[in-house]
C-alpha cells in the first residue's frame, strides 16, 4: 500500500496566482515525501464551513491567506502565542485532534531582511509604510529585533497610531512614532531611515505614489517591498536608480513558506531552489 500523501494547501479568496503550490511541490520533490497541495478560493462567508471541512477530511496543514488571516481565529483551537500577539493566522497545523493557528509572517520578513537584504535590524531606524495586517507582522517583528526606531506611516493615521501604542505595549525598548502620509516629518523620517519597507499592497502605480516623488534614496538605505508581483516594483526601481540596496517582496514569501513547511513536516526547506522556481511563474 503506498503512504497516504500530506494533504496539505491553502485557503484565500481571490486565490488565482497563488505560487504557494508550486512552492511546496518543489521542496516535497527534494525530500521525496508525498504531498497534495491545494488552492481552495473560500469566500468570506464560507469560511467557518472550510474550516470544519478541514476537520471533517483529516486536511494535515494549510496556509491561510488574505482576507482570512484575522478571520479565521475564532473557529482554530490554539493559536500560537506570535500570530495571537499580530492578530493574524497565516498557517493551520493538525495536531491530533486539534487545529492549531500560528504567524509565519513575521519570520518570513525578518529572515528575507537579514539573510538577503543582509542588514541586522536590530539598533536601527525603520520607516514602515503602513498599518494594515501585512504592517502588523513587519513592525512586530522589527520591534521584537530591537530596532531603535520605527516610523509607521499609513494614509489613516489613527491606524498607524493604535499600531504604534500597541506595539510599546510589548516592546517597550523601541521608540514608536506614528504619521499620516501628508506628515511634514515625512521627509525626515524617509532620509534618516536605515530600512524603508513598504507594507501596503499597493502596487504603487497610480495616484498615491510612495514615496513622493521628490524624495530620494542613498546608498546607506535598504529599501524593501513586501508585493512580488511585479518582482521590481516602481518603488524598488526607484531605489535602485538612486543607489540604495533593494530586497523584493519574493524572499518573505519563500521564508515564511519555509517555515510553514518545517511546521508540517518537520524537515528543512530548498529556500534558492524555490526561489529559482517561483522566478519562473512570476
Ligand atoms: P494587508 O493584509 O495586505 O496589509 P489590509 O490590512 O487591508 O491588507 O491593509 C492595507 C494597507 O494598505 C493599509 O495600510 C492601507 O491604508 P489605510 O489603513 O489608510 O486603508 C493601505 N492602502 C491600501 N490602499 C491604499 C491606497 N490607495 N493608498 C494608500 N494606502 C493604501
Amino acid at each position: 500500500m503506498t503512504e497516504k500523501p500530506l494533504a496539505l494547501g491553502i485557503l484565500g479568496h481571490p486565490i488565482g496566482h497563488t505560487l504557494s503550490p508550486s512552492m511546496h511541490n518543489v521542496a516535497a520533490n527534494i525530500h521525496k515525501i508525498s504531498i497534495s497541495y491545494s488552492a481552495y478560493d473560500v469566500k468570506p462567508e464560507n469560511l467557518k464551513d472550510a474550516i470544519d471541512g478541514i476537520r471533517a477530511l483529516s486536511i494535515d496543514g494549510v496556509n491561510v491567506t488574505v482576507p482570512h488571516k484575522t478571520a479565521v481565529i475564532p473557529y482554530l483551537d490554539e493559536i500560537s502565542p506570535e500570530a495571537r500577539q499580530i492578530g493574524a493566522v497565516n498557517t493551520i497545523t493538525r495536531n491530533g485532534e486539534k487545529l492549531v493557528g500560528s504567524n509565519t509572517d513575521m519570520y518570513g520578513f525578518i529572515t528575507a531582511i537579514k539573510e538577503n537584504g543582509g542588514v541586522d535590524p536590530g539598533g536601527k531606524r525603520i520607516f514602515v509604510y503602513g498599518a494594515g495586517g501585512a504592517a502588523r507582522a513587519v513592525v512586530y517583528g522589527l520591534a521584537m529585533e530591537k530596532a531603535m526606531e520605527i516610523t509607521i506611516a499609513n494614509r489613516t493615521e489613527s491606524k498607524a497610531v493604535s499600531l504604534a501604542v500597541e506595539v510599546i505595549q510589548s516592546e517597550p525598548e523601541t521608540n514608536l512614532k506614528a504619521i499620516g502620509f501628508g506628515s511634514n516629518k515625512l521627509f525626515d523620517s524617509l532620509s534618516m531611515a536605515d530600512i524603508i519597507v513598504n507594507a501596503t499592497s499597493l502596487g504603487m502605480g497610480g495616484a498615491d505614489e510612495f514615496p513622493p516623488g521628490a524624495i530620494k534614496f542613498n546608498k546607506n538605505q535598504l529599501v524593501v517591498d513586501i508585493v512580488y508581483r511585479p518582482l521590481i516594483t516602481p518603488l524598488l526601481a526607484r531605489a535602485r536608480e538612486d543607489g540604495a540596496k533593494t530586497l523584493d517582496g519574493l524572499w518573505m514569501l519563500i521564508h515564511q513558506g519555509a517555515s510553514s513547511f518545517r511546521l508540517w513536516t518537520g524537515k528543512s526547506f530548498p529556500v534558492d531552489k524555490a526561489r529559482e522556481v517561483l522566478l519562473t511563474k512570476l
